[in-house]
C-alpha cells in the first residue's frame, strides 16, 4: 500500500480541497483525487490518460526516462538473458521466481492444458481462410467462455487460478491453429515433450508428412520474444482487460477484449505495420522521403515501431530485440537481410534528426520484432497474434491482481460534455 505523508491543496471558487499525495515504491508520487467530485463537484480531465494512474499495482514498473522495465522488480535485461518465458509467467502471476520444484509443477500444469476442446476446431471452419489470425483469435478466445464453465466463476480463487493456467497454455495452440487455418494446412496438436516456445514453433511449422525438428536457437529466440512482450504496466490492452474485468465479466471474455485492443496499429499491430513500412521503404536511399513524411504535420504517416507514450528514452526491449535480430538472421544465414539494413539505417538517421530528438522518439519493442519473426518464416499477419499470446500472462496477472483486490469496483469514467443543452422536441412539420 502506498504511503501518504503530505497533501496537495486545490483552491478554486472559494473552495480549498486537501488531496492526499501517495508515495509509491518507485516512480512519480500520485495525487489521490478519489474524493474530488464529492468535495469539489468537479471532474478531472485527462483524455488518453497521459497523467492518470488508474490503479495500484505490484507487477511491472517502467521508468520512461531511464528506459527501465522491471517485472516484479527484476530488470528485463536480466530476465531476457538468464530466465525463460514460463519462469517469467510464474514470476508475473505469483510475484516471486519459482523454486525448482515449483517450476516443475507449474510447467506440468501448463503443459497438460495446452490442448483445446475438440469442438473448438469447428469454430475455425466458420472463418474464411483469408481471415486475419487476430480476427480468429478474438473470436475463438471469447468462445472459450462457452467451454470452460468450471473456470468462469471469478469469485472462486481456484477457478481464477485454473483460468489463468488455461489461458497461458492454450493461447499458443489457438494462435498456431489460426495460422495453420490461414495457410490451408491441418492443425498440429501440442506435444508434451516440447518446451513452451518449441511447442509453439512445432504447432506452426510441422506437417503430418514428416518430422519437424525445432532448432534450439530459434526456440530460444522465440522464447526471448515472448518474455519481452509478457507485460507492460497499464498499456491500452491491459487497461481494456482491467476495465472489462471490473464488470465481473469472465476471464476469457476479458482476454478477448485485450486481444481486440492490441490489434490496433498504434499498439500491438505496430509490429505488422512496421514490417510493411520497411518493405514499402525497400532501400536505404528512400529513407529520407519517409523521414520527411513522418515529420510533415499534414501527412498522417508515422514511423511505425517508433515512439512510445512512456519511454522518452530507448525502449529496453528494443535493445534486446535488436541484438536478437542480428543473432537469428546470422543463424539463418540471412546476413544481408535488406529489411534489417533499412531498419538499422532508419534508426541511425532518425536518432540524429532534431525532430525525433526533440520529440524523444526512439525505436520501441515493435521495431525489430517483425524482422526476426519474418526470418523465422512467419507472415506479417502472425506478428500481432504472437504479441497477444505472449502478453496473455501479463493480462491475466493484472486481471487477477484487480479481482483479488477487495476494494475493486467497476470502472466508470465521467466526461466533459460539450453537446447540446436540454431542448424541446420539434414535430417533423416544423424542422
Ligand atoms: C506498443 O503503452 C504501451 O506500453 C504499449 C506497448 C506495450 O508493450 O504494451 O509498449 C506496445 O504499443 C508500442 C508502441 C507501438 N506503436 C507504434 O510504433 C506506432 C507508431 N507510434 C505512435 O503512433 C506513437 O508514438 C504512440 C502511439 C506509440 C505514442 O503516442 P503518444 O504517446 O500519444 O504520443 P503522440 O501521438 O502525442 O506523439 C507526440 C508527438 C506528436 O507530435 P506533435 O503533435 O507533438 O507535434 O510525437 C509525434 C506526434 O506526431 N510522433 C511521431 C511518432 N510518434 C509520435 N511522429 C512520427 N512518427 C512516430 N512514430
Amino acid at each position: 500500500m502506498a504511503e501518504t505523508r503530505r497533501t496537495a491543496t486545490l483552491n478554486f471558487d472559494n473552495k480549498s480541497i486537501e488531496l492526499p499525495i501517495l508515495s509509491p515504491v518507485a516512480g512519480p508520487d500520485v495525487i489521490d483525487i478519489r474524493k474530488l467530485y464529492a468535495q469539489g463537484d468537479v471532474f478531472t480531465y485527462d483524455p488518453g490518460f497521459t497523467s492518470t494512474a488508474s490503479c495500484e499495482s505490484t507487477i511491472t514498473f517502467i521508468d520512461g526516462d531511464k528506459g527501465e522495465l522491471l517485472y516484479r522488480g527484476y530488470p528485463i535485461e536480466d530476465l531476457a538473458a538468464k530466465s525463460h518465458f514460463l519462469e517469467v509467467c510464474y514470476l508475473l502471476l505469483y510475484g516471486e521466481l519459482p523454486t525448482q520444484a515449483q517450476m516443475v509443477d507449474f510447467e506440468s500444469r501448463v503443459t497438460n492444458h495446452t490442448m483445446v476442446h475438440e469442438q473448438m476446431h469447428y469454430f475455425f471452419r466458420g472463418f474464411r481462410r483469408d481471415a486475419h489470425p487476430m480476427a480468429t483469435m478474438v473470436g475463438v478466445v471469447g468462445a472459450m467462455s462457452a467451454f470452460y464453465h468450471d473456470s468462469t466463476d471469478i469469485s472462486d480463487p481456484w477457478q481464477r487460478e485454473v483460468a489463468a493456467i488455461r489461458m497461458i497454455a492454450k493461447l499458443p495452440t489457438i494462435a498456431a491453429m489460426a495460422f495453420k487455418y490461414s495457410i490451408g494446412q491441418p492443425f498440429v496438436y501440442p506435444r508434451n515433450n516440447l518446451d513452451y516456445a518449441s511447442n509453439f514453433l512445432h504447432m506452426c511449422f510441422a506437417v503430418p508428412c514428416e518430422d519437424y525438428i525445432v532448432q534450439p536457437a530459434l526456440a530460444k529466440a522465440m522464447d526471448r520474444i515472448m518474455m519481452l512482450h509478457a507485460d507492460h504496466e497499464q498499456n491500452a490492452s491491459t487497461s481494456t482487460v482491467r476495465l472489462a474485468g471490473s464488470s465481473g465479466a469472465n476471464p476469457f471474455a476479458c482476454i478477448a477484449a485485450g486481444i481486440a485492443c492490441l490489434w490496433g496499429p498504434a499498439h500491438g499491430g505496430a509490429n505488422q505495420a512496421c514490417l510493411e513500412m520497411l518493405r514499402e521503404i525497400g532501400t536505404v536511399d528512400r529513407i529520407p522521403e519517409f523521414i520527411r513524411r513522418a515529420k510533415d504535420k499534414d501527412d498522417p504517416f508515422r514511423l511505425m515501431g517508433f515512439g512510445h507514450r512512456v519511454y522518452k528514452n530507448f525502449d529496453p526491449r528494443a535493445k534486446v530485440m535488436k541484438e536478437s535480430a542480428d543473432e537469428v538472421l546470422g543463424l539463418l544465414g540471412v546476413h544481408n537481410n535488406p529489411l534489417l539494413q533499412v531498419a538499422k539505417e532508419l534508426e541511425r538517421i532518425a536518432l540524429e534528426d532534431p525532430y525525433f530528438i526533440e520529440k524523444k522518439l526512439y525505436p520501441n519493442v515493435d521495431f525489430y520484432s517483425g524482422i526476426i519473426l519474418e526470418a523465422m518464416g512467419f507472415p506479417t499477419s502472425m506478428f500481432t497474434p504472437i504479441f497477444a499470446l505472449s502478453r496473455t500472462v501479463g493480462w491475466i496477472s493484472q486481471w487477477k491482481e484487480m479481482i483479488d483486490d477487495p476494494a475493486m469496483k467497476i470502472g466508470r469514467p465521467r466526461q466533459l460534455y460539450v453537446g447540446e443543452a436540454r431542448r424541446a422536441y420539434r414535430d417533423v412539420r416544423h424542422r
